[in-house]
C-alpha cells in the first residue's frame, strides 16, 4: 500500500510521489528523484519545512523546537524529513520546482472529439500517452500547434485516466479557437502540467461552487470525483453566464444531480433581455442556506470581476466562509488563490 503525495511547488507545478506506509516524505521524494529542500535530514535545521494543506500525517517526535515550533505545527507546517503520511496528502513546497530538479509533466495528446456549442464554447477531448495524475480543479498548458504559444485550460474530466477533456470558451479570433476551427480528430498536441492551487480540498463541511461561463470546467472534474466517492456533504453550484446560449453542459449537471443526491445546482443569466427564470449574477442567487452561517467551503472559478463581486457580497453579508478558493480566468493566464 502507498499514499499519493501531491507536491505543489511555488511556481505552480504539481508533482505526485508515492509514499510507502511508514516512509518519510523526504525519503520518498528522493527515491523518486525529486530533491526536496533539506540540510540535516535529522529534524534540526528546519530547511525541509513545508505546509501540509490536506491529509493526515504523523509529525514525528524526533525534531527540535528550533526546527519546527509548536505554533508552526498547529498551522500544519511539517518537516518532510520527519513527516510520515497516514493518508494521501497535499504539500505546499515553498521553492520553485526547478530548485528540486523537477518540473512539469509532459504528455503527447491526440484530439479524439470536438463538440461545438454554437458561439459559446467547445468541448475538446484528447487521448494522452499516459494517464495524468492531478487534483480535480487543476489545469494544464496546451501547445497551440504552429504558434509556439500555449493556452491554459482546467480539466473537466476526472484524474487518473488517459482520456482528458476541457471546456474551452469561444473567443472570436482567439489563437486556440483558430486552430480548433481547422483541427481534425487525431491531430497531435503537447500538454504540460498539472498546475495550479485551485483544487478540491478534503471535504469536511458543505461546499458552494460558483462558476462563471466556462469556469464550469474544474467543477465538472470535481463533481466526477465527488460522485465516485459518493460524497455525503451538501454541494451547491451556481452557474452564471452572460447570454442564454452560454449555458452549456447543463445535461452533465443534471446527470450529476441524479448520481449525487446531495448535489443541487441553479443557473442564471446576466443579460437583462433573457427569458431565463433567474436573471442576474451569481451573487443575486446565493441564499442563506448555501452560506450555512459561514461553515462552508466556497470554490469560485470565473472572470476577475466575478471574484471581486463575490468577495464584496460576503463582506456586505457579514459572512466569512471557512474556506474560499478561487481561480480568476481571463483568456490567459490563470490566477489562483485562496483566502482560507
Ligand atoms: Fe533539517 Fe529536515 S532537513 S529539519
Amino acid at each position: 500500500m502507498t499514499y499519493s503525495i501531491a507536491l505543489n511547488f511555488e511556481d505552480g507545478v504539481t508533482r505526485f510521489i508515492d509514499c510507502k506506509v511508514g516512509e518519510k516524505v523526504l525519503d520518498a521524494a528522493f527515491r523518486q528523484r525529486i530533491n526536496l529542500p533539506m540540510d540535516c535530514s535529522d529534524g534540526v535545521c528546519g530547511t525541509c519545512k513545508c505546509r501540509c494543506e490536506n491529509g493526515a500525517y504523523d509529525l514525528g517526535d524526533d525534531y527540535i523546537e528550533d526546527a519546527l515550533s509548536e505554533d508552526e505545527a498547529q498551522e500544519r507546517q511539517v518537516l518532510t524529513c520527519q513527516m510520515v503520511p497516514q493518508s494521501d496528502c497535499v504539500l505546499a513546497v515553498p521553492v520553485p520546482s526547478s530548485a528540486c530538479k523537477t518540473g512539469t509533466g509532459h504528455f503527447a495528446a491526440s484530439v479524439t472529439r470536438i463538440t461545438r456549442h454554437a458561439d459559446a464554447a467547445l468541448e475538446v477531448s484528447f487521448e494522452l500517452d499516459q494517464a495524468p495524475v492531478f487534483l480535480p480543479g487543476q489545469y494544464v498548458n496546451i501547445d497551440v500547434p504552429g504558434s509556439g504559444q500555449t493556452r491554459s485550460y482546467s480539466f473537466s474530466s476526472r484524474p487518473g485516466q488517459k482520456h482528458a477533456s476541457f471546456l474551452i470558451k469561444h473567443v472570436p479570433g482567439g489563437l486556440m479557437n483558430g486552430w480548433l476551427e481547422c483541427a481534425q480528430e487525431t491531430e497531435k498536441v503537447d500538454i504540460t502540467g498539472p498546475l495550479g492551487s485551485f483544487y478540491l480540498r478534503t471535504v469536511t463541511r458543505p461546499l458552494l461552487f460558483l462558476a462563471g461561463g466556462t469556469g464550469l470546467a474544474p467543477f465538472l472534474s470535481m463533481l466526477e470525483v465527488l460522485a465516485e466517492r459518493d460524497e455525503k456533504q451538501k454541494i451547491s453550484l451556481i452557474y452564471g453566464v452572460t447570454r442564454d446560449q452560454d449555458l452549456v453542459m447543463v445535461e452533465a449537471l443534471e446527470a450529476f444531480a441524479a448520481r449525487l443526491p446531495n448535489f443541487s445546482f441553479v443557473t442564471c443569466v446576466a443579460d437583462p433581455q433573457t427569458r431565463h427564470p433567474r436573471q442576474g449574477y451569481v451573487t443575486q442567487h446565493m441564499d442563506a442556506d448555501m452560506l450555512n452561517d459561514g461553515s462552508v467551503d466556497v470554490y469560485l472559478c470565473g472572470p476577475p470581476p466575478m471574484v471581486d463581486a463575490v468577495r464584496q457580497y460576503f463582506k456586505d453579508q457579514g459572512v466569512t466562509p471557512a474556506g474560499f478558493y478561487y481561480e480568476k480566468f481571463t483568456p490567459n493566464p490563470i490566477v489562483t488563490g485562496d483566502a482560507a
